[in-house]
């Protein structure tokens, strides 16, 4: 039985650091609990964005999230990209470093996307040893998030939450449960969100993720460009219900909103920590039949009353 999320620290809630806010909160110095950075954005900087970074390090706890790790390809490791990793996390006191469970490119070359791979036996196996490796350069456990998919594989023998289960089991590393993800996979590929959260390690999960979404009817896309939907915020009830809490992160990365309006966004998760899982209403069907439905208010006002 490993410690709860492998002994790293609940930081509360945070948000993605992103450039346009840069200035904003260096004026400011705004009450975030803590800042999330993609890590490629500042692993190759020694220009203004890593100047600003070092500020922000002084006064915030970072964790360092990254996009290029490829931890499921069959291309070797990228250990240039590893030893500057681990000198960034020292340099900005990481509290942990997260990628995802893809690949990214094949024989050298990067697609600058989040491939799903496929849930097998191999693909476990190829998986929990790379992240052995990963851990023992990086000398901390790595955290890995459930991206959102759009396809499946026929060669897929284990659920995602199998597959979750057993590489964290597996490896000793940390989960980053994306909620929304868990949301945006379900619908595609039509499995119940709620089992994928009941079912996986909950004294692994390190860190949440909650973003917003784009609702095509009959699939969803992850687009990181609006507020949390309604049944995602229910979701992430039960997953806090289940773990107790762990740090929790708003994505939010196209139409980026002002400062304050992002930040009040993940704050409304205080409301949801405080409600019993069952008393939230499931989302009423929207009328084109796709699960969204404004059945729960949002609660701004509970949170930020200065805020409309
Ligand atoms: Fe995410």
């Amino acid at each position: 039985m490993v410690s709860p999320r492998l002994g790293y620290e609940n930081l509360g809630l945070g948000v993605g650091l992103r450039t346009v806010h840069f200035g904003h909160i260096l004026k400011n110095n705004p009450p975030v609990d803590w800042f999330e950075i993609i890590s490629e954005n500042f692993i190759d900087s020694q220009g203004r964005p890593r100047y600003v970074l070092d500020q922000i390090a002084e006064k915030y706890r970072i964790v360092m999230h990254g996009v290029s790790l490829s931890i499921g390809s069959t291309d070797p490791l990228n250990m240039e990209y590893l030893k500057k990793l681990k000198a960034l996390a020292q340099q900005v006191n990481a509290q942990w470093v997260s990628d995802h469970l893809c690949w990214t490119g094949v024989a050298t070359r990067n697609s600058h996307d989040l491939l799903p791979i496929p849930l097998n036996e191999d693909t476990l196996i190829h998986t929990v040893k790379r992240i052995r490796i990963v851990q023992e350069i990086l000398e901390r456990p790595l955290v890995l998030e459930n991206p959102s998919s759009y396809v499946t594989f026929a060669d897929s023998t284990l659920s995602e939450w199998e597959f979750l289960t057993r590489m964290a089991v597996e490896s000793d590393c940390g989960l980053l449960l994306d909620v929304n993800n868990v949301y945006v996979s379900a619908i595609n590929h039509d499995f119940d969100p709620e089992q994928f959260i009941r079912s996986i390690p909950h004294e692994h999960i390190v860190q949440f993720h909650l973003a917003g979404h784009t609702n095509m009817g009959t699939y969803c896309i992850d687009t990181h460009d609006g507020h949390v939907v309604d049944p995602v915020w229910k979701l992430y009830r039960l997953a806090h219900n289940l773990t107790g809490g762990v740090s929790t992160l708003l994505e939010w990365d196209a139409k980026i909103p002002p400062f304050e309006e992002m930040h009040a966004e993940v704050l409304k998760a205080r409301y949801y920590m405080d409600q019993q899982y069952d008393s939230l209403p499931m989302p009423a069907p929207a009328p084109d039949g796709t699960a969204e439905g404004p059945a729960v208010p949002h609660p701004l006002h509970y949170v930020l009353p200065e805020v409309q």
